[in-house]
Order: C-alpha cells, then sequence, then structure tokens
C-alpha cells in the first residue's frame, strides 16, 4: 500500500499521494488538489515545492552535497572536462572515448558564427552589459538554423545542443572583443574548448594568446563547477519557457536573462565589488560584518547564504582550494583573496551566520579566479552563463521529452475586489508610492 498523506481544510479531508525519490526525498503529490477541493496550496519563493521530477542533479543541502546523475562532483571537477561533463548531464551517462571524441569534434564543427550574426555586434553601444548582449545573440543565432526551432529528432537536437553549447562561448568573446574595440577573433578548431575560448577572449590579429595550462584547467574547473544546479532561478525560468513549447535557444536565452540578477549569477562580480569596496574605503573587515548584519542597511554578504545549502557549498569548497593552487603557481599575489578568506573566517565565527546557516557558496571564490585567469568583472556573470549551458539544455531536453503541462502556477489575488470603472473627469488623485514632487501632487508625469 503506498504511503499517503491527509489534508484537512474547511472541514473536508483529502488523501495526497506521496512521491519518494531516488535518495528517499519525501514529496506530498498535490497535483490533483485543485481539482478535487479548489483549494491550491501558497509557497512564495517556492522554497517548499517541488516543480518537477529531475534525473539530473541531485543536492542534499544540509550534508552539503552535490552529484551530475549521481556522481559527486568533487570526482567529477577532479577528473571531467567541461565537454565531458555536459554529456553527463544531457545524456545521464559518461560518454566512452569514441562518443566523446565525436562530441568533441561537433561542438569544434559549430563553433562559428555565421557572418550575418557578427554584424548585430556593431549595433549594441559600447557600454552594452555583456549579459544582454549574450542573450540577444543567442536568440539572433537561432534565426540561422530554421530546424532548431522545430525541434522533431535525437539528431536535430544533438545538432542544436552542440551548436548552442559552441557558440555561446564563441558569442560572449565576441561580445568582450566588441566592448573593448578589438577586432573580434574567429575560433580555433584544433583547440579544445576553454583554450579556444581564452584564444577568442585575449589573442589579438598579430599575436596569439598562449594559455598557461594552469589558467585553462582553471576555467575548466570553473566551468564544470557550474554545469548544473538543478532547480535554481534560471534553471526553473528554462523550464519554464520550455514548457510552452519554445526551442532550445529560445528557452536558454530566457536563462541568460533570470541569470543576471545579482541575488543569483550577478553575484560574482558583486562579491568582487563588494571585497573592492573594503579594500578601498579602509573599512575592517569586522565592521562590514556589522553593517551587513543591520538590517536597515540592507546590505547582504555578497556570495553567502543559499536557499538549498545550509552547510558549506561543495563548489565553494573546490573553488577555494582552486583558488590558492591557482594564485600560488601563476604567482600572483591579490589582496582580495587574503581579505576574502579574512571575511570568511570573521562570517562563520559569527551567531548571526551559524544561527541562519549561511556558508560561503560557489560565487564567493570564483572571481578571484577569474581575476588571475584574465577575465574582466563585467564578463563573470557570461562564465557562469557558459557554464550553466549543459544544465539548461539538460533540462530543455528532460521537459522537451516528457509529458510536462504547460508551466502554469497560481496565485492568491490580493488586488481590490470587484468596483467601478470612474470616467477621467471624476477620478480622485491617489499618490504612488515612492514618488514624490509633481507626480504625488498635481499627478502630472515627468
Ligand atoms: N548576508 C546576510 N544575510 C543573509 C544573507 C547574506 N548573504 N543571505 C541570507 N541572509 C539572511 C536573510 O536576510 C534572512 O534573514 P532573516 O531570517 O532575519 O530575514 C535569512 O538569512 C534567510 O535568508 P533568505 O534571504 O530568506 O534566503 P533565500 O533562500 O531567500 O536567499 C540567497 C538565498 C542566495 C538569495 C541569499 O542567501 C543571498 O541573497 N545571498 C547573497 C547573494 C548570493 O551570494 N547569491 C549567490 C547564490 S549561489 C549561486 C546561484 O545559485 O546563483
Amino acid at each position: 500500500m503506498p504511503e499517503t498523506a491527509t489534508l484537512q481544510v474547511q472541514g473536508k479531508t483529502y488523501t495526497l499521494p506521496i512521491v519518494i525519490g531516488t535518495e528517499n526525498e519525501v514529496a506530498v503529490d498535490i497535483s490533483k488538489l485543485r481539482a478535487e477541493s479548489g483549494v491550491i496550496t501558497l509557497d512564495d519563493g517556492y522554497g517548499n515545492t517541488g516543480s518537477c521530477r529531475s534525473a539530473i542533479t541531485f543536492i542534499d543541502g544540509e550534508k552539503g552535497i552535490l552529484r551530475y546523475r549521481g556522481i559527486p562532483i568533487e570526482r567529477i571537477a577532479e577528473h571531467s572536462t567541461f565537454p565531458e561533463a555536459a554529456w553527463l548531464l544531457i545524456y545521464g551517462e559518461l560518454p566512452t572515448a569514441e562518443q566523446l571524441e565525436c562530441w568533441s569534434d561537433l561542438l569544434s564543427r559549430h563553433e562559428m558564427l555565421h557572418e550575418g550574426l557578427y554584424k548585430h555586434y556593431d549595433g549594441f553601444p559600447s557600454q552594452s552589459h555583456p549579459m544582454a548582449i549574450l542573450s540577444a545573440m543567442i536568440n539572433a543565432a537561432s534565426c540561422y538554423t530554421p530546424e532548431i526551432i522545430k525541434m522533431e529528432s535525437p539528431e536535430t537536437f544533438q545538432s542544436a545542443a552542440a551548436r548552442l553549447l559552441s557558440k555561446t562561448r564563441t558569442i560572449a568573446a565576441a561580445a568582450y572583443k566588441a566592448s573593448i574595440g578589438q577586432p573580434l577573433v574567429y575560433p580555433k578548431p584544433h583547440l579544445d574548448y576553454c583554450a579556444n575560448f581564452l584564444h577568442m577572449m585575449f589573442s589579438i590579429p598579430f599575436r596569439d594568446y598562449e594559455p598557461d595550462p594552469e589558467i585553462v584547467d582553471a576555467l575548466q574547473l570553473i566551468l564544470v563547477l557550474h554545469a548544473d544546479h538543478e532547480q535554481n532561478c534560471s534553471t526553473s525560468t528554462v523550464r519554464m519557457v520550455a514548457s510552452s513549447g519554445a526551442n532550445l535557444f529560445a528557452s536558454c536565452a530566457a536563462g541568460v536573462c533570470a541569470l543576471w540578477g545579482p541575488l543569483h549569477g550577478g553575484a560574482n562580480a558583486a562579491v568582487i565589488e563588494m571585497l573592492q569596496y573594503i579594500h578601498e574605503s579602509g573599512m575592517s573587515v569586522k565592521d562590514y560584518v556589522a553593517k551587513v548584519k543591520d538590517k536597515t542597511s540592507h546590505i547582504k554578504l555578497m556570495g553567502f547564504g543559499h536557499r538549498v545549502y545550509k552547510n558549506y557549498d561543495p563548489r565553494a569548497r573546490i573553488i577555494k582550494q582552486a583558488a590558492d593552487r591557482v594564485l600560488n603557481k601563476l604567482q600572483i599575489n591579490d589582496p582580495m583573496l587574503d581579505l576574502a578568506r579574512a571575511l570568511e573566517e570573521a562570517a562563520l565565527s559569527d551567531s548571526y551566520f551559524q544561527e541562519k546557516k549561511l556558508y560561503p557558496n560557489v560565487d564567493f571564490y570564483s572571481g578571484i579566479i577569474m581575476r588571475a585567469i584574465g577575465i574582466p568583472l563585467e564578463m563573470f556573470t557570461v562564465m557562469f552563463a557558459i557554464g550553466r549551458m549543459p544544465g539548461w539544455i539538460a533540462n530543455w531536453k528532460e521537459v522537451w521529452e516528457g509529458q510536462t503541462r504547460i508551466y502554469r502556477p497560481r496565485q492568491v489575488y490580493t488586488g481590490p475586489a470587484l468596483r467601478e470603472y470612474v470616467s477621467i473627469g471624476q477620478r480622485r488623485l491617489v499618490p504612488i508610492p515612492g514618488l514624490s514632487g509633481e507626480v504625488a501632487v498635481s499627478g502630472a508625469c515627468r
């Protein structure tokens, strides 16, 4: 007899099925609740809502566990290249040597952008944010391959996935080159995924960039660690858009937009800005921590805290060790690393952070490695997007292959009850909260 849960609402009792995941996570299935009772559940920010069943990534936030397709992130970070991790996430198994070779060839084959796409860069003003360019260009890239819009077979999917994964890095590097007024650099098919990206970022027409193998490995690690993280804001966005039947490129372009925010992918840049602020202002770590704890300051310790992890983010642990290693090897002395260490120590020994179970997340140390690689601050979140692409693609595929209905949450309406339409001459001024001056007094718009 399968387990069930019982819910009593307004004097009636409903029996709800229990769903148990591979790792014994227990969920109450409420998918028929509204049809049977007229009642919905309310979960602001979805902190208690399982939005789907997924076989891609497992997180145990209490224990600080992250696994891609069952394999611990520590093992993948140690052994996998980014294309291998991407294959694992997308197809569910580690690739054989032959599959990996074919996959890498496919990525190389699709690394170029259509010449027409390069012209789009001229239309963006020089101060454009590269996340805006990335999202726009991913959508634009789909226009050159109409067959991917009407995805019909696993072969078309594979071709679309390889195109997206490969071109994302070309688009990103070209966005950077356009922003600094340098000529765009074409990819080189003999280079592997990460070295090729670094070549497009840092080569110039008369001088090829020769990356230190340590730098290539550091980039590989960053991308692998970001490759998926179950139902975070951007991945849920990708699934939401995919559920309408939207194509892979459109869905992932939406994922880029969701990732942009400072509470999500934008946090990696915000961490460095925070460290720079502390460094330049001469403020002590103790004073900054006190400021964060003061709720009226509305300041958060960027790179700390996580919706799911109530323990050390396993990716942060790996990245922290890598930051030490990379900076040592490259003989870089970055005061931001010392500051980050001091800030972490101060926060972890403070009762505010202990009680709220706030630990460093993946973004706390990733920016320090990116600085060492030479990635400019405004590109940090783009790097996150390149890294997260396999996870978005894998999640899109799961929606595409499944029988998922269109995602369409309900709401609890809190606006005015039924009222009359008032003709324009009869209306009284209702001040708009937060706006002052003419708008508040006369209702005029600026
Ligand atoms: N600094 C100070 N206080 C914090 C922080 C922080 N970084 N994070 C959470 N809190 C407090 C928060 O104010 C709240 O306090 P109270 O209970 O007194 O109201 C409590 O801890 C619970 O936090 P929450 O905001 O309800 O947690 P959440 O699950 O809604 O938010 C988060 C998670 C990651 C958005 C949040 O921790 C945060 O804003 N952190 C800083 C931004 C950041 O580093 N984001 C990267 C996340 S990891 C990469 C990714 O997935 O994108």
